[in-house]
């Protein structure tokens, strides 16, 4: 088994063999990415999405979070794993502390993970000076989706291409130990990999970053609807439907369960059950 990751060596990993990020949300998930060997599990919010049935990560909260944590570091406890800061809960350099430190103490994590760049440097700021590691995260941002107007590619204009490279050099000077960048053409991404030295994590920025996250439900191909980056690297949702189909099939017509999933009794103990019932019942008259 190779040693857990760290905020640490994250930072050293930077420009070496691409790392590898996945989401997960609960315990058996996080055992399987831990023992397929993944480098880090985010406990993203995307739970809202993925798992919780919302249309948004917005309705998540730091409950949620803690409780969604704690289920993966019990199934990945050789992982480094890092929390979402969930919506309205970094808004300034107290509640982040407060919120952060909850993740940290609950859920044992090793660093937390917020969206924005420079209108979030006070709650960054204070986190690192107050040693919880902290993961940035620029571009597509989905707890910004309203002030967005929708899960849209980001930094596809001169201007707004400079923005998204001067909030990642604020970032990085602030302390970040690694960066996720969503939602934002290959070239901008390759740019700013070159220009911070954090470690850049890909999801829809194409492959000359540090490394890919990808969301668990994605990643196996179990989500009804992909983002045209993801990809699926099994079909789990095929192989489950095919599977539940089966079962249904299969008890409708008593196939299942069949011999070999029953128990059984030895006929010598059933006939004397079958006497003793004889005996305690009346006989006809
Ligand atoms: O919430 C999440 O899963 C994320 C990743 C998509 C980066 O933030």
């Amino acid at each position: 088994m190779s040693e857990r990751m760290t905020a640490q060596s994250l930072k050293g990993a930077k420009g070496q063999t691409p790392l590898v990020w996945i989401t997960a949300y609960d315990y058996t998930a996080a055992r399987l990415a831990e023992e397929a060997g993944v480098d880090v599990i985010l406990v993203g919010d995307s739970v809202g999405t993925t798992l919780m049935g919302y249309p948004s990560t917005i309705p998540v909260t730091l409950d949620n979070m803690i409780y969604h944590a704690t289920l993966v570091r019990r199934g990945a406890p050789n992982t480094m794993m890092v929390v979402d800061l969930p919506f309205l809960t970094y808004t300034n350099a107290r509640d982040a502390l407060a919120n952060a430190g909850r993740i940290m103490q609950e859920t044992l994590a090793e660093a937390v993970k917020l969206e924005g760049g420079r209108r979030v440097l006070e709650a960054v700021e204070a986190l690192v000076r107050h040693d919880i590691p902290v993961v940035g995260h620029l571009g597509l941002t989905p707890q910004s989706l309203h002030t967005m107007g929708g899960y849209r590619v980001q930094a596809r204009t001169h201007d707004s291409i400079q923005a998204l490279v001067e909030d990642a050099r604020a970032l990085t000077e602030a302390g970040i130990s690694a960066l996720v960048l969503e939602g934002i053409p290959d070239r901008v991404a390759a740019y700013v990999t070159q220009e911070v030295h954090v470690p850049t994590i890909g999801i829809g920025a194409g492959n000359q970053t540090d490394g890919q996250v990808l969301v668990f439900h994605d990643c196996i191909g179990l989500s009804a609807h992909l983002p045209k980056f993801a990809k699926p690297f099994a079909d789990v949702r095929t192989a489950t439907l095919e599977g539940l189909r089966r079962y249904r099939r299969e008890v409708q017509t008593r196939a299942f369960p069949d011999d070999e999933h029953s128990y059984h009794v030895t006929d010598k103990e059933w006939q004397a059950f079958w006497s003793e019932v004889e005996r305690r019942s009346p006989s006809p008259s």
